[in-house]
């Protein structure tokens, strides 16, 4: 994998890759893995500035969310549904056919996972995952301990998470839903490509151990090493506790080359 470390916006950053991934595709319709979290924010704004300025169209783009609550409505405005309405959906020329998100409120949980990895099987697969990653490493919602061949399932939050995602739920720990859904990390790693953001020093202890030989499912972004075409972009806060080689070449090719962006094979 690549860990890119980047000066630029990282949303911008990000954006344009997948625009250009679009452009390029020969594939039709071209499918794209989607994530929800602050992170994203920047990058739903940028690629929503490019479709309203026509040098960028959904028309032929499938959509599959990473996640979901358990038990929140697609109207409730912590709901994921929401968050990519909000951000994106509403704003770009998605067919709203194309666009797919888990169903938190499913009757049968489990059904409707094995559902959506059909459905993606259907679509050929995701051309390119999108995603972020947790303060605890978690990759969508699949926590510390999920196995690296994972596929979509009902899942516990850890309490990390949970204290983490209260944040969007007035800081309140007990309103923040216990269960989600997630794609699994086996569903991720079988994508063709992978972009994963991760930005300011929160992130900076999971960014860490991408530079350890270690890859365990203790941290689930040591899993993205596991993949032939995979790039985790940063900032430089979230690379901030690099170590060993990782570290000494960060800190060669800042010297050399100031304004970046640094890339490092791991
Ligand atoms: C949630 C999502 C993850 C996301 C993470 C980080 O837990 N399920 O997919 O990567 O938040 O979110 P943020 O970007 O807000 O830090």
């Amino acid at each position: 994998m690549k860990l890119i470390i980047t000066k630029h916006n990282l949303g911008l950053w990000a954006a344009n890759h997948i625009s250009a991934r679009i452009h390029q595709a020969e594939k039709n319709p071209f499918v794209l893995g989607l994530p929800t979290g602050g992170t994203a924010e920047d990058m739903y704004a940028a690629l929503s500035s490019l479709v309203q300025n026509k040098k960028l169209s959904f028309q032929n783009v499938v959509t599959f969310n990473m996640d979901e609550y358990v038990g929140l409505a697609p109207e409730h405005d912590q709901s994921y549904h929401y968050f990519m309405n909000h951000h994106l959906f509403s704003h770009v020329d998605a067919p709203a056919e194309n666009i797919h998100i888990l169903n938190g409120q499913a009757e049968d949980l489990t059904a409707e996972c094995a559902a959506y990895e059909e459905k993606i099987k259907q679509k050929g697969g995701i051309d390119l995952f999108l995603g972020g990653v947790g303060q605890n490493g978690h990759l969508a919602f699949n926590e510390p301990g999920s196995a690296f061949d994972s596929r979509t399932r009902a899942v516990q939050l850890t309490q990390n998470t949970i204290e983490a995602n209260s944040r969007f739920f007035n800081n309140d720990v007990r309103s923040v839903p216990t269960q989600a859904l997630s794609v699994g990390i086996g569903t991720i790693l079988d994508a063709k490509e992978l972009l994963f953001l991760a930005n300011g020093p929160k992130k900076a202890q999971a960014v860490a151990q991408l530079s350890k030989e270690e890859i365990t499912p203790q941290w689930p972004i040591t899993a993205l090493k596991t993949h032939a075409n995979a790039i985790m972009l940063v900032d430089e806060e979230a690379a901030g506790l690099l170590e060993g080689k990782a570290k000494e070449e960060l800190l060669r090719q800042q010297q050399e080359n100031p304004d970046g962006d640094w890339i490092l094979t791991l």
